[in-house]
């Protein structure tokens, strides 16, 4: 049994920013009221996914200790992770590691990518430094490379798998119980991607992941569940085939039915799902932040905020499902030849 109740807790957390437009300024929710939990009884790969600007990052970014909430709660093994003592920050850096976007940009051409791995075991105090060997080779055993193929090498007598895993397996020097991945892969070319996300998989033996894209086609190849995200709130919530294999939010549908296009025709719709960094109006609107672009709208979308509704093991965001029935479904975004009803 676990002594925790949750690995990660997160509750009506919360971000905002103030963004200057010309002369006035507006204040943006990046992370608006979202709700997520990790069970403490055993591992768990939760994607967040969701398009460019709706909150991805500067929810990992709280989670990391590394961006203060502007409200809500967040506990990591029942302690608040706003609230930790010296000693406890220092637990809690080792318990929650984070692994970063770009291979390239992580390690400087000059030094050797092992260095990395020994100050890591240095600022940790993971190991003395005579037998710092042993941390080093572990971490790299993890994940797939040898310490013979990294040892005194440098960034680009490596190539961008290789060093991806090496950022990887300084995440694991530590032993931490959640791992907070960025986009780890979007840097990589797409024929390496699998293998890394696979990877995820592996480690899933020792540390829960949440991994972040917005490549959903990593994410069900990656995940447990999934957590949709739009304008800072979570809009769709549950496992993996259900989320990804039959979308209920009209958000979802899109998204899915925009990378499954098989039509180079009708690629607009990849673009429909595309957000500039500062469209700070669906932020502030009230109602739906989806309503603008759902061919599904109803009139309490404009000025309602809908709540989480509950359907079978997954979360809604929507008021189509409010009334406890299962709406008709687009055709147009779903894929799938048959409905289950389940
Ligand atoms: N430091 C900041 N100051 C002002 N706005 C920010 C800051 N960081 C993020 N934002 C805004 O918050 C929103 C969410 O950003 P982000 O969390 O980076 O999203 P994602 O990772 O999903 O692309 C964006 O509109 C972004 O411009
Ligand atoms: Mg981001």
């Amino acid at each position: 049994m676990a002594e925790h109740s949750a690995l990660l807790k997160v509750e009506d957390l919360s971000r905002v920013f103030t963004v200057r437009r010309g002369l006035s300024s507006v204040r943006q929710a990046a992370v608006d009221h979202v709700n997520l939990t990790l069970p403490a009884d055993r591992n768990e790969i939760l994607t967040l996914a969701g398009e460019s600007g709706s909150g991805k990052t500067t929810l990992a970014r709280m989670i990391l200790g590394m961006q203060q909430p502007s409200s809500g709660r967040l506990h990591f093994k029942d302690r608040d992770v706003t609230r930790l003592s010296g000693s406890e920050r220092a637990w809690f850096r080792k318990q929650v590691q984070p692994v970063f976007q770009d291979p390239f940009a992580t390690f400087s051409p000059l030094k050797r990518v092992d260095s990395y791995l020994y100050e890591t075991v240095a600022n940790y105090h993971v190991a003395p430094r005579r037998q710092a060997d042993e941390p080093v080779a572990r971490a790299l055993e993890a994940v797939g490379l040898s310490f013979r193929e990294v040892r005194g090498r440098y960034p680009n007598e490596l190539s961008g798998g290789q060093l991806q895993r090496v950022s990887i397996a300084r995440a694991l020097i530590t032993d931490p119980a959640l791992l907070i991945a960025d986009e780890p892969v979007s840097m990589l070319d797409a024929s390496l991607r699998m293998s890394v996300v696979n990877l995820f998989r592996e480690l899933k033996s020792r540390q829960s992941v949440v991994y972040i894209t917005h490549d959903l086609a990593t994410a069900y190849y990656a995940s447990d569940r999934v957590a949709v995200m739009l304008r800072g709130w979570i809009v769709e919530l549950g496992p993996v085939e259900e989320v990804l294999g039959a979308p209920k939010h009209p958000y979802t549908q899109l998204l899915k039915a925009s990378v499954l296009e098989p039509d180079p025709r009708q690629q607009g719709a990849a673009e429909r799902v595309t957000l500039s960094a500062f469209d700070t109006e669906s932020f502030a609107r009230t109602g739906c932040r989806f309503a603008d672009r759902c061919a599904m709208v109803m009139d309490r979308c404009r000025t309602i905020e809908p709540p989480d509704v509950p359907v079978g093991d997954v979360a809604v965001k929507c008021h189509l499902y409010v009334d406890g029935e299962q709406p008709q479904l687009q055709a147009a975004a779903t894929t799938r030849s048959s409905s289950s009803g389940a």
